[in-house]
């Protein structure tokens, strides 16, 4: 979809085919009845009411509406002159951001297959059209590989005085969907090679350094190995992209944030394979932190922002094969800690260890952040609205927490509880990879434990996306499917860093 910046005036906005008009209900209070206000422009409502010659209040009375965001009724128009063919009153709820949200992906999924214009007079802040313009462009999103023609795009065009917002958000949106593209994208055409082919389209469009790595020279990662190599045809690749601002400020100055995606393109569990088997079926999904960090270090390039990212995407398959790890095996990661193979399902750990350890040792940051589906422990705690953050920098955990309830990415600050840690210590290596001493439970908590271990002293943030990173329902701002959960929020964070 194509969302655009629209002049506030009669002339522009009676072009469409669609106007879109926002309102809100106000109780009154001598009889109890609701008030209808139409919020947004008022002054061109007006306008827009004369030239069609029609009560826009009498018209939705008529509906009894309740206000709520999100809700839609159309009344067909017509004038001499203009093929403007309906009008669509959007409520918007209390008019917080998360109202305008879900009026926004309401409009969205209106718009699907609808190849039309859409005219739209709801919100003015700035804050306010990011959130409503990036929803109804995700409510529209769909993805499919039927043959049948595809409808031709629609547009939503956002009637406002100030363009760059809608600019803000058609550069967050387009994102969200190039990892929704990559997350629905099935696993036998999905390869580490085809993620790492993808990554240098991305970098080629966006003028990133790229450097990927695979075969031998996977020499050091011996997570990443050990799980690719279940599928050696065309086996693992490390995916390294490198975001460096022109000019601006002091070089020196710019904070650098590594950003390590889990990359699993598919996830059977290997030798302890998944069961029962259906649970297999989302497992395409288990990339979409890879995908998440691959399309916010595109946007963040795209804005320009003044913040130095590096984006490590630890991409392999986890399959069942003949060269599959073994429970009981034992592992050497990058950096040299070794470590007690138990359950070949815990396979997100292995890979996104080596990554910490890379950036710990190599790429001296300043933020270390790595999204990951790495537990259904996290979905059993949070379900799907939340997903689990993990950091020992409660200054941080509360900014990011604040960025997630402004861009609809909301993350819960979880604790990374230290009486569990003996829960991972190994009788033959360094550690155990699962925390199978102690019988804590807290799947997601000692996951997050483990992954510590490979920070050394960096400021670290790790986001349990396991819940979050899909939708089992096509509703609000999400198709069935791979959601792109998480760059929303870490393009609010990174921009905000600069
Ligand atoms: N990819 C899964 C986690 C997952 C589960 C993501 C459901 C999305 C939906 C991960 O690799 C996994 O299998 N985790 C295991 C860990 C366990 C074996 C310690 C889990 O959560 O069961
Ligand atoms: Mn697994
Ligand atoms: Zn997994």
């Amino acid at each position: 979809m194509i969302i655009s910046a629209l002049n506030p005036d009669l002339d522009s906005v009676s072009t469409a085919d669609v106007i879109v008009i926002s309102y809100i209900m106000l109780a009154t209070k001598d009889n109890g009845d609701n008030e209808i206000i139409f919020n947004a422009h008022p002054a061109l409502v007006k306008k827009i009411e004369k030239l069609f010659a029609i009560e826009l209040r009498d018209e939705l009375s008529f509906f009894t509406p309740s206000g709520k965001a999100g809700e839609l009724n159309e009344i067909p128009v017509s004038a001499a002159d203009s093929p403007v063919e309906k009008i669509i009153l959007l409520g918007v709820g209390d008019q917080s951001l998360a109202s305008f949200r879900t009026a926004g992906a309401a409009l969205g999924r209106k718009v699907r297959g609808a190849e039309k214009n859409f005219a739209t007079i709801a919100p003015t802040k700035r804050d306010e059209i990011i959130a409503f313009a990036t929803s109804a462009t995700l409510g529209e999103y769909t993805w499919n590989q039927k043959t049948t023609p595809k409808p031709s795009t629609s547009e939503i065009e956002i009637v406002t005085a100030d363009a760059a917002p809608v600019e803000y958000a058609r550069v967050i949106s387009s994102a969200v969907c190039r990892a929704r593209d990559l997350i629905h994208t099935p696993a036998n055409i999905k390869t580490p090679l085809w993620m790492a082919n993808q990554a240098r389209a991305i970098a080629s469009e966006f003028g990133l350094h790229i450097n990927v790595l695979s075969g031998a020279s996977l020499k050091e990662f011996g997570g990443l190995r050990a799980v690719g190599n279940s599928s050696p045809k065309p086996g693992p690749r490390f995916i390294h992209l490198t975001y460096t601002p022109k000019g601006g400020k002091n070089a020196s100055r710019i904070p650098h944030v590594v950003l390590v995606g889990k990359g699993i393109t598919f996830d059977t569990g290997g030798i302890s394979l998944k069961r029962p088997y259906d649970t297999m079926m989302a497992m395409k999904s288990d990339m979409a932190g890879a995908a998440a960090a691959l399309a916010t270090i595109s946007a963040v390039a795209q804005l320009g922002a003044q913040v130095k990212v590096s984006v490590l995407m630890m991409c392999a398959e986890n399959a069942l094969s003949g060269t599959s790890q073994r429970p009981s095996d034992v592992i050497k990661h990058y950096g040299g800690k070794t470590v007690e193979v138990i359950n070949t399902d815990a396979e997100g750990r292995l890979v996104l260890a080596d990554g910490l350890a890379f950036a710990d040792i190599n790429l001296d940051p300043d933020y270390v952040v790595d999204i990951a589906t790495l537990t259904g422990a996290a979905t059993l705690g949070l379900g799907r609205q939340y997903a689990a953050m993990y950091t020992r920098n409660s200054q941080l955990a509360r900014t990011i927490f604040e960025i997630g309830e402004r861009t609809g990415d909301r993350v819960w600050h979880m604790p990374l509880i230290d009486d569990y840690t003996d829960g991972l210590e190994s009788d033959i290596a360094d550690l155990n990879h699962t925390a199978d001493k102690g019988h804590y439970g807290a799947g997601s908590v000692t996951a997050a434990l483990f992954l510590e271990q490979f920070v050394g002293d960096r400021q670290w943030v790790h986001l349990d996306i396991a819940g979050t990173a899909r939708s089992e329902s096509d509703s609000g701002e999400n198709p069935k499917g791979g959601t792109g959960f998480g760059v929303r929020l870490l393009v609010e964070w990174l921009t905000s860093l600069s």
